[in-house]
């Protein structure tokens, strides 16, 4: 018998089991062969319909869906709620019903709201993938960095990973603790004490304040942007001041003498978190990550629709 997920949705890491994870590695390693041939299309969802429905921006998550369903053979629409009826006040559950009334069999949705794809999976019958809730989840996000990191050093197991920036705005860094200690890396975070959550101990994660005892620490550094529009309070003097104490560049890369993979979900804010020498040089695998988005949604599309 065929492998299933142990979940109808991909709502998060959290809900996922090691196996779940290693399956949709697997599938996507078949699709990454599939995407580096010279025809890149297979009939696999041929008769499956799916919805991008994004109410908040993205260029990487929304593009990679709509190519991965694409090379699947699915049929595709999408749905950007700063052109659409929600700015007359439509709900998200009326949306979403409009939507389904039109025969559609999946949902992709990213929402600033905490809970959003939770709160649908429970209202409607089809399969749901979160594409980013809030500073919740970002699960296919944190599945194609494991998975990069896995291609990149041959496996998870025993790494070190280090997680570096605002990580208590962020949806990738909770995704990627649960997925990287499912696989058993070892997580760390290090940004300023006032970016860090206080539950950060509760979830095995250690913590470091300074840059340089971080990156002699770690094999992998995840680097994050610093989320400005999801701010309210000021949390540093000045980008100028985080990028001093903070900031990742070549030269304090250089100096020691280790390698250290460099990675970040984008969009990179060049000279803040990361200088542009370190993120275009042969430590950074940050197009490959992108690159292994389309396979990785691609398999996660794939196995959920075997629950269709
Ligand atoms: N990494 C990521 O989610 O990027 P986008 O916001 O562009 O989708």
């Amino acid at each position: 018998m065929q492998k299933q997920l142990s979940v109808r949705h991909l709502l998060g890491i959290k809900d996922l089991t090691k196996d779940d994870i290693e399956l949709i590695f697997e599938t996507a390693d078949n699709f990454k062969d599939v995407l580096n041939r010279p025809i890149k299309k297979v009939p696999s969802l041929r008769d499956v319909t799916i919805a991008n429905v994004f109410f908040e921006n993205s260029t990487r998550t929304r593009l990679s869906f709509e190519l991965a369903q694409k090379r699947l053979s699915a049929d595709t629409i999408n749905f950007s709620s700063s052109s659409s009826s929600v700015k007359k006040g439509e709900t998200l559950l009326d949306t979403v019903n409009n939507i389904l009334a039109m025969k559609v069999d999946m949902i992709v949705m990213r929402h600033a709201s905490v809970g959003a794809p939770h709160f649908l999976s429970n209202h409607v019958k089809c399969q749901i993938v979160n594409a980013g809730d809030g500073t919740h989840e970002h699960p296919t996000q944190a599945l194609l960095d494991s998975f990069s990191i896995r291609e990149k050093l041959g496996s998870v197991e025993g790494k070190k990973v280090c997680i570096f920036g605002d990580i208590l705005h962020s949806r990738v860094a909770l995704s990627n603790f649960f997925a990287l200690q499912k696989l058993g890396a070892e997580v760390m975070v290090c940004g300023p004490i006032t970016l860090i959550p206080k539950y950060i101990k509760e979830l095995g994660v250690k913590v470091e304040l300074d840059v340089r005892k971080a990156l002699e620490w770690c094999d992998v550094a995840n680097v994050l942007r610093i989320q400005l529009e999801r701010q309210q309070l000021k949390y540093f003097p000045s980008l100028r001041e985080y990028s001093l104490y903070y900031g990742i560049n070549r030269e304090l890369l250089d100096s020691l003498n280790k390698d250290v993979v460099i990675m970040h979900p984008g969009p990179i804010n060049r000279g803040v978190e990361i200088t542009s020498d370190l993120a275009d040089s042969k430590h950074s695998i940050i197009l490959d990550q992108v690159e292994n988005g389309v396979a990785i949604r691609m398999a996660v599309m794939y196995l959920l629709a075997g629950k269709i």
